[in-house]
């Protein structure tokens, strides 16, 4: 593992707020994400767009009727005292400004990102936690059932958004753009293949990151739940609900978490996530540069070929 530097002398982002995503069948969509635990709200009267709410209450995703699956764009917060600088600095890194998309009433901006996401930076709320969440799991005491039987097992529920990964046909200018333009800090790296980022005000050790591909696409969203138990509890909650497809359950290395990618009706997926890394605001995490045998998982059944598909190229 190589580690790697980079200045720090910028605004950031803080926070992702939401994303919207183009599915082929909103029915479809809504089967799996209720399946996964998500409270799934019609959002317009005839009920051909969803809102994806976890159990933070937040509207963590919009979902719109299309012929193909897309991501329609990424909405991101920042501090009030960040956005002249933010939009300054897109500016600079090379990204002209959209003119107001319509129906937009919030203050901020848009802009496409150097593979072509239509991104929108505004000041909202700091949806990354301040300090890492507690990721409890401990054995049973002596003399107790550790285990609760099968029919008495809650439905899991993710209790907010962790990350989202985008496939990028330039994994290395992603990061470069983000940073330059956002402020997002690279965490972690394996050789030009993937990268992880994290916002500066204290994020898990991925908010967005990137896989390389030959066209821009959408890979996952990653939905963060108690712990490990409830990461295997979710994988057979969505296998029950005919969802059987995916990767893990698992531990990854870089960000450390426990992972369960459930592939959706269109070719990506839905991750649950327990007990990923968290970069405390202003500390200096020492991003590493690992070979690809030794980054992806410390743990769990081998990675299926579909894994790394982009069903967008
Ligand atoms: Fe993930």
């Amino acid at each position: 593992m190589t580690e790697l530097t980079q200045a720090r002398y910028h605004a950031g982002v803080h926070s992702i707020d939401h994303f919207a995503l183009n599915v082929p069948s909103i029915p479809d969509a809504k089967r799996f994400f209720e399946a996964f635990g998500l409270e799934v709200r019609s959002a317009s009267v005839q009920g051909e767009e969803l809102d994806l709410r976890a159990t933070d209450g937040h509207r963590w995703a919009r979902i719109l009727p299309a012929e193909k699956k897309s991501l329609v764009y990424l909405s991101l917060n920042c501090y009030a005292s960040d956005l002249q600088a933010l939009r300054e600095q897109v500016l600079s890194a090379g990204a002209p400004l959209i003119s107001p998309v319509p129906g937009d009433k919030d203050t901020g901006f848009w802009f496409h990102d150097p593979d072509g996401n239509l991104i929108q930076i505004k000041v909202g709320p700091k949806t990354t936690p301040q300090a890492k969440d507690p990721s409890s799991y401990s054995g049973a005491a002596a003399d107790a059932r550790g285990a609760c039987t099968r029919s008495s097992m809650q439905p899991v529920r993710p209790r907010r958004l962790s990350h989202v990964m985008l496939f990028s046909p330039n994994v290395p200018a992603a990061v470069d753009f983000y940073y330059r333009a956002l402020g997002l800090r690279l965490s972690d790296k394996s050789l030009d293949a993937i990268a992880f980022t994290h916002a500066p005000h204290g994020s898990d050790h991925h908010l967005i990151a990137f896989a390389k591909s030959d066209a821009r696409g959408w890979h996952h969203s990653a939905w963060d739940v108690d712990n490990v138990d409830m990461v295997g509890e979710g994988a057979a909650q969505m296998a029950a609900a005919g969802f059987t497809k995916g990767w893990g359950t698992g531990r990854h290395v870089l960000g450390s978490n426990y992972f369960h990618y459930v592939l959706d009706p269109w070719g990506s997926f839905c991750e649950y996530s327990a007990d990923i890394d968290f970069i405390s605001a202003g500390h200096d995490w020492p991003a590493g540069d690992f070979p690809p045998e030794d980054s992806l998982y410390l743990w769990g059944p081998p990675v299926p070929p579909y894994f790394i598909h982009n069903s967008e190229a």
